[in-house]
């Protein structure tokens, strides 16, 4: 990357994150479910998960980790330009959460919008707002991901409602110049993807022009599984040719939380070292578009993230969506 141009960045400010009060351990799953914790746990490392309260919907959860983020980035609601929420599980089908989020915490000017990309959506939205601060049109941005999983569970299907949680993680980004060196803070580089072929392996059998209900979410776990390692891999690939960095160079790889033995086979293929990933799964389960800023919240907050460290994201999920982002912090 040429050195001698500047250019806008889109630099971390901030992090936050919420979870609601209920944890939900497996033991109490095995009550109700024909489930077991040994079951749980050896598939896909999961304890625990939060299920959001009666009336707490995503947009509660989204403001709660806004307020966070706005927080630890010293800068108030006044400052936000844009902010995207990323999620699969809005409060209504219209309109989108991310007004009510802005609403909420009194931001009367820019632009807020849902981004439905399901478990990927937070990688989306990053990227999505990063284009939007780097071509100058906004300055500040919230990006959040948020879900209430909960709701659209078949309690049923012991394949898939041991898996899911709800919560939250917000960032703040901010357009700053840059000298364009991959040493200065920022986004360096996204890469994102779709194959709307694979619908059948993971989606939720209800919507608004299809059904007129809310639906449940359907996966083949098996058959996601397997494509989710070559998926994620080929976009880290894809972001480690961008910037000439290798595995070897990341401080952090923060996965999507979806399941710990696709994180460690995603980490293996490629060369991560076990001491470089961030896993939250054990405690959140997977919160779809929530879990990355989760994961980046708790990484942040013990610190082991730290500024200047080089960050990879990386998340899969129903479309099929997948896609990556490198963040020098
Ligand atoms: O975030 C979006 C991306 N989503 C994912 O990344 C999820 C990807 N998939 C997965 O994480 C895994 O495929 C699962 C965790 C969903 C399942 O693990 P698996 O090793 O692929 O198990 P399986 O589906 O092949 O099932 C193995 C056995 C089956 O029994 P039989 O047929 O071998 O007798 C299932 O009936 O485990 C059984 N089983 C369960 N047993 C106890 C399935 N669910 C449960 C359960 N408790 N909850």
């Amino acid at each position: 990357m040429s050195s001698s141009s500047k250019h806008l960045r889109s630099v971390v400010k901030g992090v936050g994150s919420y979870l609601p009060q209920r944890c939900v351990t497996n033991a109490e799953l095995e009550k109700t479910v024909d489930t077991s914790d040994e079951w749980i746990v050896q598939r896909t490392g999961i304890r625990q998960r939060y299920f959001a309260a009666e009336g707490e919907t995503t947009s509660m959860l989204a403001t709660h980790a806004a307020r966070a983020a706005l927080a630890a980035a010293g800068v108030g609601p006044e400052d936000i330009d844009l902010v995207i929420l990323a999620t699969a599980t809005p409060d209504y089908t219209f309109p989108a959460s991310a007004t009510q989020v802005q609403a909420a915490l009194g931001i009367t000017r820019g632009v807020a919008f849902d981004l439905q990309a399901v478990c990927s959506g937070f990688v989306f939205a990053l990227a999505t707002a990063d284009k939007f601060l780097t071509s100058g049109s906004h300055k500040r941005a919230l990006v959040i991901g948020a879900e209430t999983f909960s709701r659209i569970l078949d309690w049923s299907d012991r394949t898939t409602c041991v898996l899911f949680g709800d919560g939250a993680g917000a960032l703040v980004l901010e357009a700053q110049e840059s000298s364009g060196a991959l040493s200065d803070r920022g986004v360096l580089t996204t890469h994102l993807r779709s194959d709307g072929r694979h619908r059948e392996k993971l989606y939720v059998d209800g919507g608004p022009s299809s059904t007129q209900t809310i639906g449940h979410l359907r996966m083949a776990g098996r058959d996601v599984f397997k494509h989710a390692v070559g998926m994620v891999t080929d976009v880290m690939t894809d972001a480690f040719a961008a910037t000439g960095y290798s595995a070897q160079d990341l401080t952090w790889f923060v996965p999507h939380q979806a399941n710990e033995r696709i994180i460690d086979a995603s980490a293996d293929k490629l060369g991560i070292r076990p001491d470089q990933i961030i896993k939250t799964v054990q405690l959140h389960g997977n919160t779809s578009a929530a879990s990355i800023p989760l994961a980046l919240s708790v990484g942040s907050a013990d610190g082991r993230i730290k500024p200047g460290d080089l960050v990879m994201i990386e998340a899969m999920g129903g479309g099929f969506t997948w896609g990556s982002a490198l963040i020098r912090w």
